[in-house]
């Protein structure tokens, strides 16, 4: 059995002190959670103190991009080991959001999820069709490169976690039927068995794209969803420990 997952990408949103707020919640929220994890994704600038608020608690920390080098030239950028550095155990790589406003290609994702593994951080890989793709009949063959040009070269994925988050699901309302997102799921488990073997079974699967507390239960109940990826529900404590007091309720 798979331990779910809930994690928060509270992408560009909250101060410091409204940051330490919602972690302190989610902290207080989250105290008897078992099987599953809870991770938050503030922006850069909170880490350090949200990471200093969580510490040694069941909550993790996750960044929510990271270069893939270890220093240089790079102004406004920052590496993997500064991340370390600050708490972080986790990181979102190739969010939709950054391949569509920053032009982060599938090389540039491999780079980071390669770097990501050698430094030791989780890798929390997103991939997801958008809409236009969906309505063309193309959701499986983009998802399929997503995954295989992202993973190129990575011979162990035990600390891999996947996101499946369709674009035109994300910030919009429209979450995906149980049903769709079980298809894509499913999709992926078997492209993770052709590369992985056995181990594929044991790797998180989240999907992401207007989750609440109302629909995650729906989510939830399906073979291969072992959680959720949040954007807007991540940033209220009360939408965000819903989602996650629906999940302990079921799994
Ligand atoms: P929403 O939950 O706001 O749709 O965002 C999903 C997302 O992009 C999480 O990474």
């Amino acid at each position: 059995m798979r331990n779910w997952i809930v994690a928060g990408n509270w992408k560009m949103h909250n101060t410091t002190g409204e940051s330490i707020a919602l972690a302190q919640a989610i902290k207080e929220g989250t105290k008897d959670i078992k099987n599953g994890e809870v991770i938050i994704a503030p922006p850069f600038t909170s880490l350090f103190s949200v990471g200093a608020a969580i510490k040694g608690t069941q909550v993790s920390l996750a960044a929510q991009n990271m270069h893939h080098e270890d220093k240089g030239a790079f102004t406004g950028e920052i590496a993997p080991g500064m991340l370390k550095d600050v708490g972080c155990t986790y990181v979102i790589i190739g969010h939709s959001e950054r391949r569509k406003y920053f032009h982060e290609s599938d090389e540039d994702v491999n780079l980071k999820v390669k770097k990501a593994l050698a430094v030791g951080l989780k890798p929390i890989l997103c991939v997801g069709e958008t809409e236009d793709e969906r309505v063309k009949g193309v959701t499986q063959s983009i998802i399929d490169t997503q995954i295989k040009k992202a993973l190129s070269g990575v011979e162990n994925i035990d600390n891999v976690v996947i996101a499946y988050e369709p674009v035109w699901a994300i910030g919009t309302g429209k979450v995906a039927t149980s049903a769709q997102a079980e298809e894509v799921h499913h999709f992926i488990r078997g492209i993770l068995k052709e590369l992985y073997g056995a181990v594929s079974k044991d790797i998180r699967i989240l999907y992401g794209g207007s989750v609440t507390k109302d629909n995650i239960s729906e989510l939830i109940g399906m073979e291969n969803i072992d959680g959720a990826l949040v954007g807007g529900a991540s940033l209220k404590p009360d939408a965000f420990l819903g989602i996650i007091n629906q999940i302990t309720g079921k799994k």
